[in-house]
């Protein structure tokens, strides 16, 4: 062979488990070799990576982009070009959109959309239509990444299903095969705790976390962890923030429920009373952000190996939506994809955890629990070349104004971080240069789970027997 598409060189790999050095070769989208110099053939392009350190590409499982419906906040050009400046190579999209991602219609104006503008590889969640499983089969036809199930009203949600569908829903999703991830706080305990909140005349920014407490989470979480075990489903549970929650999954685990855990970088990094106090709605998001305390304790759980997962929830909304001054009228959620993984790093910088602990939560297990691995997730031979190149000593300050996406608010505006990406690698095509996104990059395509065996985008499909 001649050469190959591209080659980087003098690479410190980093997985889930081992640190070792590496040339990568890469020939049409997927990874051809790894190993020593001498066994890679020449690249067309090459990247010398020298003094970086190449991590599977990392996915963030947790996006609201908006398209269709709400691109005045974001769209699939503008989240995805924030990926990539993230270093994030996939994308899981969240259904509250206009319209909801709830059928086989509004799944495929989103697909469309997401691929004519896409930088980076996205999975599209499906939404939940009360009194109707129907549209559930469409779904799953089309290759949904799961089944989004919300347990109260946030954005976009105004309507949230009774118990007795709750259990319908997973019911169905267990016979189809298709994992259920919910946002768990209890919408009904959250309606009457706000109404009380404003008779006393309440509209300042700390009444959002009285609003929405843990125990709202707590409730829920377990109402979803009893529903999973009725039923058999495997669940997922997004954006837990607080270990109360993580003791509930590991007792229910011990029952032989399947469920895996996410939480994000702002519950794990910010005290929430501190930061409402300090930035008011700009750090209002569903669930809250708790405090010091129950981060300390999120970390150790973290550190423990109970929960899986770290998404970013990345919720863009503009400026004029947050910054107001009736708490209740705040839009709820931040912008996250392009500041998760930098975020990490300077973690890891802190000691705090280690890369090895970052691939697995932001890359390997989040396309294990959404049946992306190993084509996503890892750098075996024949998966896709997806790939993140950071360089662990680059330290920059994180600006809100200097953001890709389309909403120029984050509570960590100004923080400097130590840690950053700089290169992102889609499938063999470079969507980040030198820490610059190269916005003529060629699209992303859909992902679809395994369990489809070829469906979908018919992009899928090791024969079987490889995994
Ligand atoms: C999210 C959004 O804006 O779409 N907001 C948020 O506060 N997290 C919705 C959600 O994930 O609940
Ligand atoms: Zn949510
Ligand atoms: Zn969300």
């Amino acid at each position: 062979m001649s050469r190959i598409d591209l080659v980087i060189k003098n690479a410190t790999v980093v997985t889930s488990t081992e640190v070792f050095r590496a040339t990568i070769g890469v020939e049409s989208g997927r990874i051809f070799s790894i190993g020593t110099e001498v066994t890679v053939p020449r690249g067309e392009r090459e990247i010398n990576a020298s003094g970086l350190i190449v991590l599977p590409g990392i996915i963030d499982e947790h996006v609201h982009f908006r398209e269709p419906g709400m691109e005045y906040k974001e769209d699939f050009r503008t989240g995805s070009m924030a990926a990539a400046a993230g270093g994030v190579t996939t994308v899981l999209d969240m259904p509250n959109t206009l319209p909801p991602t709830v059928d086989g219609a509004s799944f495929d104006l989103k697909r469309q959309r997401a691929s004519e503008k896409s930088l980076v590889d996205f999975g599209l969640y499906g939404g939940y239509k009360r009194k109707d499983t129907k549209s559930l089969e469409e779904l799953m036809a089309r290759g949904s990444i799961g089944l989004k199930l919300y347990m109260s009203e946030t954005t976009g949600i105004s309507e949230f299903p009774e118990d007795w569908e709750v259990i319908e829903a997973m019911r169905r999703c267990s016979q189809l095969g298709l994992r259920v991830g919910v946002h768990a706080e209890d919408g009904k305990m959250i309606l009457a705790l706000r109404e009380a909140l404003k008779a006393v005349g309440r509209r300042d920014p700390l009444a959002h976390l009285e609003c929405r407490p843990v125990e709202a989470e707590v409730f829920a979480v377990s109402k979803v962890l009893t529903a999973a075990w009725l039923t058999g489903v495997r669940i997922h549970i997004f954006h837990v923030t607080s270990d109360r929650c993580v003791e509930l999954v590991e007792s229910f685990r011990s029952l032989g429920v399947e469920v895996s855990l996410e939480t994000c970088p702002h519950y794990l990094l910010q005290d929430g009373e501190e930061i409402m106090t300090k930035l008011g709605n700009v750090a209002k998001v569903n669930p809250p952000i708790r405090r010091r305390a129950d981060s300390e304790r999120l970390w150790d759980a973290l550190k423990g190996g109970k929960i899986d997962a770290i998404g970013s929830d990345h919720a863009p909304h503009l400026p004029e939506e947050k910054i107001v001054e009736d708490v209740w009228s705040a839009a709820s959620g931040f912008p996250g994809v392009e500041t998760m993984l930098p975020l990490m790093l300077d973690q890891v910088n802190k000691g705090k955890i280690s890369l090895n602990e970052v691939v697995r939560l932001m890359s390997e297990n989040p396309a294990r629990i959404w049946g992306l691995y190993p084509r996503k997730g890892s750098l075996n031979i024949g998966s896709d070349a997806d790939m993140t190149i950071v360089d662990i000593r680059l330290v920059r300050r994180i600006s809100a104004d200097g953001l890709h996406s389309k909403s120029k608010v984050t509570p960590f505006d100004g923080l400097t971080v130590k840690g950053w990406p700089v290169y992102a690698v889609v499938r063999g095509e470079i969507v980040l240069e030198g820490g610059e996104v190269l916005e003529g990059a060629r699209r992303g395509e859909l992902v679809v789970p395994m369990r489809l065996g070829g469906g979908g985008s018919g992009r899928i499909g090791y024969p079987s027997g490889t995994e």
